[in-house]
């Protein structure tokens, strides 16, 4: 099962995550990071400069979950903006070699599968960092995603554009649709990072980590997955029922073992 990290805040979530991707670049300079966006990767993201302080991150590879369709690349909310914002431009890494999938129009029926070949090309992800909606998606795969699925065109719920909505100017300026590494694509990366904080994410947590595992709750398929880390605060832990022993075995973790 995952392993559930339960932190005190935000922050403490953020350095814990940092210094494990820290310690993948110093082992592999190379390493393949799955980007995620949202509010919620944004403390790892604020943590990465002190914790990569003297880390060469030049040949560091990485790959976003997913994009909006049909939106100027240049507007200020597109992933792609948001990734050079959020992650390249403060960790100096090199743009070249991190990529979001392609939402523009013009091809859109093959850009998934250019973007699944690219990810295999380079190797695979290492790993993959996760935010959860309130409705149990992860990346773009809204409920009744399949877990074969791959990265491809999704339309989002009118929850998901309600969430969302507060990037944008109104709600109308969300896009119906957009392309997402599918939850296929995401159980391949090597070790899955997912973060969740606030009590709008504890029935989607609890249901990611004890519930069935059902493409109802996509998030649920990181239950498939034999290396993943849930790093929560105590308001999204309030619905787990095995919250204290998470806790104990944390506590008791072989020091050997890292995240
Ligand atoms: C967004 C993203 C997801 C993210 C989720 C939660 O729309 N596509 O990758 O994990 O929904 O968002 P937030 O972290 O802002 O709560």
């Amino acid at each position: 099962m995952a392993e559930v990290v339960i932190v005190p805040d935000r922050e403490a979530a953020g350095a814990l995550v940092a210094a494990e991707i820290a310690s993948l670049i110093r082992r592999r300079p190379d390493a393949v990071l799955g980007l995620a966006t949202g509010s919620t990767p944004l403390p790892v993201y604020e943590a990465l400069p002190a914790a990569l302080a003297g880390v060469d991150v030049s040949q560091v590879r990485g790959f976003a979950l997913d994009e909006y369709v049909g939106l100027d690349p240049a507007h200020p909310e597109s992933y792609r903006s948001v990734i050079r914002r959020e992650v390249i431009d403060p960790l100096g890494l090199d743009p070249e070699r991190i990529r979001v999938p392609d939402g523009s129009m013009n091809g859109i029926e093959h850009h998934g599968d250019d973007y699944d070949a690219a990810i295999a090309e380079a190797g695979g992800v290492d790993l993959q960092i996760l935010g959860i909606g309130t409705d149990g998606h992860i990346g773009f795969n809204e409920p009744g995603s399949s877990f074969a699925s791959r990265t491809r065109v999704k339309t989002l719920t009118q929850q998901t554009r309600e969430d969302n909505a507060r990037f944008f100017d109104s709600i109308d300026d969300v896009p119906l649709h957009t392309i997402t590494q599918g939850l296929g694509t995401i159980l391949e990366a090597r070790h899955l990072v997912l973060l969740a904080f606030g009590a709008g994410k504890a029935e989607a947590v609890a249901g990611a980590v004890e519930g069935p595992v059902t493409s109802s709750l996509p998030g649920s398929a990181i239950q498939l997955h034999p290396h993943v880390t849930v790093v929560i605060d105590e308001a999204a832990a309030a619905r787990l029922g095995g919250a204290d022993y998470y806790r104990y075995a944390f506590a008791h973790k072989p020091e050997w073992q890292g995240l």
